[in-house]
């Protein structure tokens, strides 16, 4: 083997919403959740990471940056990644750069890793979920991993639970999963991006700061003391995700819009059931949630669906263009920017369902 060569992979991976949440560990290791979730994946134009991962007999370690600052390789959840791709690992021939890796040599060989991401870090808006996922995809091309993205999204999750679903576009589920070793923990494509392509997604930016309860502190503590998680885990996820599949795949928006709104709220709900109870929605959160309700009930039939994640952020996905304008006319009318609500920028996105708009 020569000592010179570098080989590069690039990728590209775009975050994912959840319509129905995740929320809470049965093991916090593998990560494998309490209940199945089902989450819809924004177009690779807006909110994705591009991580490119290089090989070479002259990296001494792996060594990774993102957004070109070098971050700490060491925590459980990346080396999860790294490990279990390196098991994957097969031979390599690149004829045309006359490159030659033994399936064996994978052990020896350190990887460098740069990850960018194509909107602010500091928006609030999660990375983790593209961040790992595209690592993993990336990690896969680099060492000729023959596994498939379902196999592939069973080891993004051991980076971030919610990544293992941006493997795939359009709709998509995890899969909870039985098996103690986590193995069935992972995604299924529900519909690919063309099945529902008029949704238009408009996220709000309440607030760019960093938030005060990180997921995975928020939902130990949620497992260690809320009583309402177990009864939603238990009755009411298995079913919502039935009647969230069926909408879906009815392109049915009154029931999807429904659901949506219906398990942000429980999920919110579930977060000030803990204890300490945890506030992830500000005062703009529910004025946004107050507006689109009360829009919805006027129209007869809902024209927007709201979630929040871990943060005060509003995702709103509107039926059609039509709505999306309507919506976009009343946030600035209801919310104008500079005003005392901090609710100060829009990020426009297309669901990957959604290649016109905007
Ligand atoms: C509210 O996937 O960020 O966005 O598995 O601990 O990394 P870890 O948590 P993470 O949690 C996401 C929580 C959520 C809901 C969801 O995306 O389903």
């Amino acid at each position: 083997m020569a000592e010179t060569w570098v080989r590069m992979v690039t990728a590209q991976t775009p975050t994912n919403i959840a319509v129905i949440k995740y929320w809470g560990k049965r093991d916090e290791t593998l990560i494998l959740p309490v209940n199945d979730s089902l989450s819809v994946t924004l177009d690779p134009a807006h909110l994705c990471t591009t991580t490119t991962v290089a090989v070479s007999p002259s990296f001494g370690q792996d060594r990774m940056w993102l957004n070109g600052k070098e971050i700490s390789l060491s925590g459980g959840r990346y080396q999860n990644c790294l490990r279990e791709i390196r098991a994957r690992a097969c031979d390599v021939e690149d004829k045309e750069r006359g490159i030659k890796i033994a399936k064996k040599d994978w052990e020896k060989l350190h990887v460098h890793i740069a990850s960018y991401n194509n909107f602010p870090t500091a928006a609030g808006l999660a990375s983790s979920a593209a961040g790992f996922a595209c690592l993993v995809f990336a990690l896969a091309k680099l060492m000729n991993a023959k596994e498939d993205n379902s196999e592939l999204s069973a080891i993004a999750r051991q980076g971030s639970g919610s990544a293992c679903r941006s493997l795939f576009g359009g709709f998509v589920k995890w899969n909870m999963g039985k098996v103690k070793d986590g193995s069935d923990s992972l995604a299924v494509q529900v519909v690919d991006e063309k099945h529902w392509d008029d949704l238009v997604i408009i996220i709000a930016v309440v607030s760019s700061r960093q938030k005060e309860t990180s997921s995975t502190t928020g939902m130990r503590d949620t497992v260690e003391t809320s009583l309402l998680l177990q009864h939603r885990a238990k009755e009411i996820v298995p079913k919502r995700i039935i009647q969230m599949e069926e909408a879906i795949k009815n392109r049915d928006f009154a029931s999807f819009a429904h659901l949506t709104c219906a398990d942000s709220n429980q999920f919110h709900a579930v977060c000030l059931d803990t204890c300490p109870p945890i506030f992830y929605m500000n005062d703009t959160s529910h004025r946004i949630i107050s507006c689109v309700e009360k829009w919805n009930r006027s129209e007869g039939t809902p024209q927007v669906a709201y979630t929040f994640d871990a943060g005060p952020n509003a995702v709103l996905i509107a039926h059609n263009r039509q709505a999306a304008a309507q919506l976009l006319q009343k946030l600035l009318f209801y919310f104008p920017p500079n005003s005392d609500t901090d609710l100060n920028s829009y990020v426009l996105g297309d669901n990957s369902i959604l290649k016109d708009a905007g």
